[in-house]
């Protein structure tokens, strides 16, 4: 039986560390707020210029190292962002003609905070059914343009971080690998996390007036999003366990989307585990949305805490509401 499962990992992170000190010099907060609200003490803000496919360039070519392949054995590119550098085209084709890959396809998904787990279901259909043999599945996000860093924006802004997190995903016979994917959406939740501008829907999509009015930042509803976050992660990690016949001790590691540190404080609580089986590194990167959970598993591994044969469940939440996860077999 041909599985699918993650040959090769690769982080990229701009230089630029942000500190929580820097961003209470833009706006009215301050750093013991933002480590006790969320967990984050920095994060990276790419240069000007640099969109997230620049950022996902350096973390392919790693991943590609670590997978033992070149560029020519790829198949296929998963680019999960929602930030893309440009409305069209996607960024992944701007991956494929920065690394010179064949002219194969390039398919961007924008599911947000669920954009990982999303593209890791979409590889492993393809793996498994044996359509092809190599993934590129990039997560990359630069938000730190996106974001109003003035104290009016401060409830979202301190959360946010750039950087790119990339996984070469393969075909193998082996037992291990991706087990099961489990997708979810709420859309009625669609404006709680809320980047409304630019949009289809009128003409221009994007005017001086909206500008004016500060329209184009994004919105949320912080409360209401950990409401929902702190259920359904738990109910989605379970979900996977049932459908692979497992139960919460045969978990090595819980890798999430990191959206917040309080957030999987509360999914261990929820779920009556210990806090470090849920894993963090919220505190170097914030919330880098599709990022996130290739940065955390990067991180995890360099810590020695996985190990081949391990389980793990990499659940998220986020934007939509959407909400996703995978188990895997390491
Ligand atoms: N610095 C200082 N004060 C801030 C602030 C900041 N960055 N952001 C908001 N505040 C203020 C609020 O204005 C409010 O002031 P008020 O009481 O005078 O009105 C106060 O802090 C408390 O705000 P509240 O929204 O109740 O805080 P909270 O405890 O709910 O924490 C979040 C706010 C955003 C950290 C929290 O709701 C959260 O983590 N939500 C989930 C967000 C998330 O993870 N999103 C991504 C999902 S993928």
């Amino acid at each position: 039986m041909t599985r699918a499962y993650i040959s090769g990992l690769g982080t990229y992170v701009p230089e630029r560390v942000v500190t929580n000190d820097e961003l209470a010099g833009l706006m009215d907060t301050t750093d013991e707020w933002i480590r006790t609200r969320t967990g984050i003490e920095t994060r990276r803000f790419a240069e000007p210029g640099q969109g997230p496919s620049d950022l996902a360039v350096p973390a392919a070519e790693k991943a590609l190292e670590a997978a033992g392949i070149t560029v020519a054995d790829i198949d296929f590119i998963i680019f999960a962002t929602s930030t893309p550098d440009y409305y069209a085209p996607g960024s992944g084709v701007l991956v494929q003609h920065k690394m010179g890959f064949r002219e194969i396809g390039a398919l961007d998904i924008r599911v947000q905070c669920c954009g990982f787990v999303y593209g890791l279901s979409i590889a492993e259909q393809y793996i498994r059914t044996g359509t092809f043999r190599h993934i590129l599945l990039i997560g990359a996000e630069v938000q730190s343009t996106t974001i109003n860093l003035s104290t009016a924006g401060r409830d979202i802004s301190v959360l946010f971080g750039d950087g790119a997190g990339v996984a070469v995903i393969s075909a193998t016979e082996e037992d291990r690998g991706i087990l099961s994917c489990h997708l979810h959406s709420q859309g009625e939740y669609y404006k709680e996390i809320f980047v409304e501008l630019p949009t289809t829907t009128k003409s221009p999509r994007l005017s001086s007036e909206d500008l004016e009015d500060d329209r184009q930042w994004p919105r949320m509803n912080g409360r209401e999003v950990f409401r929902h976050a702190v259920v359904r992660f738990p109910e989605v990690i379970q979900e996977a366990l049932d459908a692979n016949g497992l139960t919460i001790a045969d978990i090595t590691l819980i890798v999430p989307h990191q959206a917040n540190l309080r957030i999987s404080r509360e999914v261990a609580r929820r779920m009556k585990v210990a806090p470090d089986l849920v894993y963090s590194n919220i505190h170097k990167y914030g919330n880098t949305t599709a990022a996130s959970i290739p940065l955390a598993l990067a991180d995890a591994l360099d810590e020695g805490l996985i190990k081949s044969g391990d389980y793990l469940v990499l659940p998220a939440f986020g934007s939509g509401f959407t909400w996703a996860s995978a188990l895997i077999k390491w």
